[in-house]
């Protein structure tokens, strides 16, 4: 495979994996981090290692002049992006809906919606025929919350994802005939570092007895589910939520 992908959120966890593996696949990367330069460089260095070239730059997905300037940066360094992987996400401590905070609420849909809102619109004003571009793919990482819905951990989370899933299915069919594809992958409990972040750093082998494989998901296995959406292989699937949930 070839071409130059956009993974936000590429320092750590899924995004990571991903990272990695698009090199291993043949993929130029740009590896989008918000604060951990550490890890961000040490995704960059895997991915050179495996023969391809690769980049990072920080940039909060949830501000608008910081993505446009990482697309300019990105097509400067490697050319146009031809996959971005819209993965950057985050949640907050675990709690019931009534007790929370409308900063809270803000500070999910800022990164969770506007995040990859914004980043699905630089890429589709770029890589469009209807704007000259040469056409690509988009992939969403969404989560199986928008389904189950998170309740007594993070509802407001779960909705943010419900969102990724809408956008998904409307900006897949809008930019059907302009060389775009968009999907979305919709992982289920995965051993990352997200989970520290809601205050249960083990909550994956808590969850993963109610899940009909009996554990948590690697997040190669949400990798390789990405970037098969990515690649032609997917060339007829558009407008597509996939569930990488071990059936959850
Ligand atoms: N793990 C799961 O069980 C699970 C399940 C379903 C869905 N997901 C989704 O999968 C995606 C990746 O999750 P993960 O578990 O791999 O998370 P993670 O290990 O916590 O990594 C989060 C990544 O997002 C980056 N990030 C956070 N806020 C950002 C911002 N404002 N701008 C740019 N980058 C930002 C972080 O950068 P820094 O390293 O710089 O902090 C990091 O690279 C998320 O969208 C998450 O909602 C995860």
């Amino acid at each position: 495979m070839s071409g130059v992908i956009l993974v936000t959120g590429g320092s750590r966890g899924i995004g990571a994996a991903t990272c990695r593996l698009a090199a291993e696949a043949g993929y130029d990367v740009a590896v989008n981090y918000a604060t951990n330069e550490s890890a961000a460089t040490a995704v960059a260095d895997r991915c050179r290692a495996a023969g391809v070239r690769a980049m990072t730059h920080r940039c909060d997905v949830a501000v608008e002049s910081d993505v446009i300037a990482m697309f300019d940066a990105v097509e400067a360094n490697l050319g146009p992006v031809t996959v971005l992987v819209n993965n950057a996400g985050v949640l907050h401590q675990q709690m019931r809906f009534d007790e929370m905070t409308v900063d809270r609420w803000r500070a999910a849909i800022d990164v969770n919606v506007v995040g990859a809102f914004l980043c699905a619109r630089e890429a589709v004003r770029r890589m469009s025929t209807r704007h000259g571009g040469a056409g690509g793919a988009v992939v969403n990482v969404s989560s199986a919350a928008a389904y189950i819905g998170s309740p007594d951990e993070y509802v407001d989370y779960a909705a943010t994802k419900a969102a990724v899933d809408t956008m998904t299915i409307g900006l897949g069919k809008e930019v059907a005939t302009e060389g775009i594809r968009v999907n979305a992958v919709r992982p289920g409990v995965v051993h990352t570092e997200i989970h520290a972040s809601g205050g249960e750093p083990d909550r994956v082998a808590r969850v993963a007895q109610g899940v009909p494989m009996r554990r948590g998901g690697q997040p190669d296995e949400v990798a390789r589910t990405i970037l098969w959406l990515a690649s032609d292989a997917a060339s007829y699937i558009t407008a597509t939520v996939v569930n990488c949930s071990g059936g959850r």
